[in-house]
């Protein structure tokens, strides 16, 4: 069957470069009024509204236009996204992102490489490994170090622990040690690596929500004396809610002293493989076995860019797979590079093209600068809210996270203790919910002990102190709201 030529114009090849061009114009041109008039990070729209929206269109009759499909992408996406690039969108560990990056995208989908194999990629091959080597060396992983890009952090980590599996021996009882801070990806990749359900020990943290090294110690000395193998201890160097950098030192020597392998889990902290001020955070990530960045995180490139990474290259064969068609053992007698043999995935995005650029055209001290702020940030966050007797504030993260919540003051003295702690809970939950569906800003929660709490994850260095005083006070306003109308016949009153 024959295109016709209307069908034919839609591909993007030699002919169709004009085109191509006006497209991505009037795409570009769409994105940056958007971005430069966006007064709020969201609009609050529901899931309902916007499902009503999203099923009215009929994808069984094509618009055949660019700019009609962009005024309907208006409709059905760009009013209502979340804008990271939003000063009071203080969430999850999402950034904005660098121009360099973004350029890289547009870049490297239209070529559209892909990484598995030289004759699909080659030069993107050599920039990949480039960018992995450059990653160890910043980390200090050693001569014999390699890695791979992968799809994010959840898939970093699930490849770290198939490596640490496999060198541990498929045997039996088999367990995974981390911190009850640490990422949920551990206990999926547990599940997925079809380990048992009790194969992930929950290590005790100090206050501060690291990693006891005593506590491991204890659950070290535990497993040995259950006969049970412990495979990897994951480490994680930026909890996902609290920023904290889990005792990398002293749990490099409890993993040395025992012989098991370290996993850590920088998906967040690695960012400060580029601060001049703050790598000494990071001590002692160079002695793992294996180490998870984000790119997409803390280097503020688009989703997705992620790598793991490995002290000795020879484990990444336990993702390799020979298929003739593909990667046969001829290739390696040639000595033609191919990533698809470390990679869990066969067609790959060349994600590593944004992280070059980013390099080439602003380079690595930028990019430090830009976290640096967002920590310096979070610190005085964290001083603000000390000293404001509407909140508690759970501990000073080293990264840019900061988590607390509204205690209500003034409550009778006769409130039995639990319903104060459900009022409270009740109340900050509605205020992260009020806030949202006002669009004003965007703030993220979570349990702390058992009780709600309110978390920002600042990644956007144009936060000012004034956007997360002006948020607090929304957040007061709601929550104080919140507790008044719960509890009317109560003498309460809110400042
Ligand atoms: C510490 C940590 N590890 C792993 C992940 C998972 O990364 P991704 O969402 O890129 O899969 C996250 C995500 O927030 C994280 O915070």
């Amino acid at each position: 069957m024959s295109l016709r030529p209307a069908a034919r114009e839609h591909l993007f090849t030699n002919r169709t470069v004009d085109r191509y061009r006006r497209a991505l114009a009037d795409g570009l041109d769409r994105v940056a009024t958007r971005i430069s008039s966006t007064e709020r990070p969201f609009t609050g729209v529901t899931p309902d509204q916007l499902a009503l929206e999203v099923s009215a269109v009929d994808l069984d009759r094509p618009l055949g236009d660019v700019r009609e499909a962009l005024d309907e992408i208006e409709d059905v996406y760009l009013r209502d996204a979340v804008y990271f690039h939003h000063p009071r969108y203080l969430a999850h560990l999402n950034c904005p992102v660098v121009i360099p990056a973004l350029l890289g995208e547009a870049v490297l989908s239209a070529v559209n490489s892909s990484m598995d194999t030289w004759d699909q990629s080659a030069g993107a091959t050599l920039i990949e490994r480039r960018l992995v080597d450059w990653t160890a060396e910043r980390i200090g992983l050693g001569p014999a170090a390699d890695g791979v890009f992968t799809s994010g952090g959840t898939q970093s980590n699930l490849q770290a622990l198939l490596m640490a599996r496999e060198e541990a021996g498929t045997g039996a009882n088999l367990r995974i040690l981390t911190s009850a801070a640490g990422h949920f990806s551990v206990q999926k990749a547990a599940r997925l690596l079809g380990l048992g359900p009790d194969a992930v020990v929950v290590v005790e943290t100090d206050r501060h929500r690291r990693m006891s090294p005593t506590g491991l110690a204890r659950e070290l000395q535990g497993c040995r004396e259950a006969g049970q193998t412990v495979m990897t201890v994951v480490a994680t160097a930026g909890t996902t809610d609290f920023g904290s950098i889990d005792p990398l030192p002293a749990i490099a020597d409890l993993c040395l002293a025992a012989g098991v392998w370290l996993h850590v889990d920088a998906a967040y902290g690695c960012g400060l493989l580029t601060s001049k001020t703050r790598r000494h955070l990071l001590d002692g990530i160079e002695r793992a076995d294996s180490v998870t960045v984000d790119f997409h995180k803390s280097f503020f490139q688009p989703v997705s860019s992620s790598a793991v990474l490995v002290r000795d290259r020879a484990v990444l064969r336990h993702a390799t797979y020979r298929a003739d068609y593909l990667n046969p053992a001829r290739m390696v007698e040639q000595r033609i590079p191919n990533q698809v043999d470390k990679s869990l995935q066969t067609t790959r995005r060349f994600d590593a093209l944004k992280l070059w650029l980013t390099l080439r055209i602003m380079g690595a001290d930028a990019i430090g600068e830009l976290f640096d702020a967002v920590v310096d940030r979070a610190s005085a966050a964290f001083d603000l809210l000390s000293e404001d007797p509407r909140f508690e504030v759970v501990t000073r993260s080293p990264l840019s996270t900061v988590v607390f919540r509204f205690v209500p003051t003034g409550l009778p003295a006769d409130l039995p203790a639990d319903l104060a702690r459900d009022l409270a809970d009740r109340a900050n939950l509605h205020a992260r919910e009020a806030l949202a569906a006002s669009g004003a800003a965007v703030v993220a929660g979570t349990t702390v002990d058992g009780q709600h709490h309110l978390k920002f994850t600042l990644l956007n260095p144009e936060t000012s102190l004034d956007d997360i005083a002006e948020v607090l006070e929304l957040v007061a306003e709601h929550a104080g709201r919140f507790v008044r109308e719960q509890t009317p016949d109560l003498t309460y009153s809110v400042g």
